[in-house]
């Protein structure tokens, strides 16, 4: 009796996984260890020195939906919360799918887009294959910022002329697939003053970013305003419907927690 109960109660209490990579995600994880919340943090584990979280912290992927299913049962989880980037879609579907087939309730926690503003030159595209078609055919300098994935996608082609690229990592690339580029190691958040002198410093004539939305990552977006550079930004890939939170706040009182939280998802990765 006093067995079966306790099982019981360890098996509905609280337990919430924590998908992460983002400012968002860290600024939850601290909300969560203020609140004594008992939650894993886990790490794609994409960068060498990935930011220390107050929470437990798990890295690698759980393999694919069956073994993210599977991982969230022997587990015990109770509530995940999506925070990952909005262009780790492969994750965020199969959020949607091992959390449906487990029975697990799941809240993404995403900044929104961002929106134009008069003086914007933005060309928006759908894609990287859409980015890759805006900037040709003549050869230009390249503020490349996508981060590391997906730069194959601009190395010369018949399509896609010699360009230069700037590209900003948090981690130096060996063998990077562009043969004119420069790479800046810095980890955000960025300001706008830091990044009119980046571009002007390289001379660079076009912008090519993912729409990620957060302040933290659009200073680049407002200092190409100021200097009247043209944008070609990315389109957010779709991912299965879910149920969303904008705010630290919103998820903590998903959670069954009010108050105390670490204040809203301003800024962004
Ligand atoms: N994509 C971007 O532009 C971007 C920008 C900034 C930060 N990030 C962060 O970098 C990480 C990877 O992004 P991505 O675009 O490569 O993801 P993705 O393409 O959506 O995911 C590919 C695979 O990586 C694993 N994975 C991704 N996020 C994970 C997490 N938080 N914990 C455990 N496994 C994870 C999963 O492997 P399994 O299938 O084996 O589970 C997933 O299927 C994410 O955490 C994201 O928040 C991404």
């Amino acid at each position: 009796m006093m067995d079966n109960q306790g099982s019981d109660i360890a098996r509905t209490a609280p337990r919430v996984l924590l998908l992460g990579g983002t400012t968002e995600a860290s600024q939850l994880a601290r909300a969560l260890a203020e609140a004594e919340v008992d939650a894993v943090f886990s790490y794609a584990g994409r960068t060498a020195a990935p930011v220390a979280q107050p929470l437990p912290t798990r890295v690698g992927g759980f393999g694919g939906v069956a073994g993210l299913r599977d991982w969230l049962q022997v587990q015990r989880i109770t509530q995940v919360v999506d925070a990952t980037h909005p262009f780790a879609a492969q994750m965020s579907s199969n959020a949607v799918h091992a959390c449906a087939a487990a029975g697990v309730p799941l809240l993404a926690f995403e900044r929104p887009a961002w929106q134009p503003q008069a003086g914007d030159r933005w060309q928006c595209v759908a894609d990287i294959d859409g980015a890759v078609a805006a900037l040709a055919p003549t050869p230009a300098r390249v503020f490349l910022a996508i981060g590391r994935q997906n730069l194959l996608s601009f190395a010369p082609s018949a399509q896609c002329a010699s360009h230069h690229y700037l590209l900003r990592l948090v981690d130096a690339v060996a063998d990077l697939p562009l043969p004119s580029a420069q790479v800046v190691i810095a980890r955000g958040p960025f300001t706008v003053e830091g990044d009119r002198a980046l571009l002007q410093q390289h001379g660079i004539t076009h912008l090519v970013a993912k729409n990620a939305g957060g302040s933290g990552a659009a200073a680049k977006l407002e200092a190409a305003r100021l200097l009247g550079l043209p944008v070609i930004l990315i389109d957010r890939p779709a991912v299965p419907a879910r149920r969303m939170a904008a705010t630290v706040e919103q998820v903590m009182a998903w959670l069954g927690h009010h108050g105390g939280a670490a204040g809203n998802a301003e800024r962004g990765v």
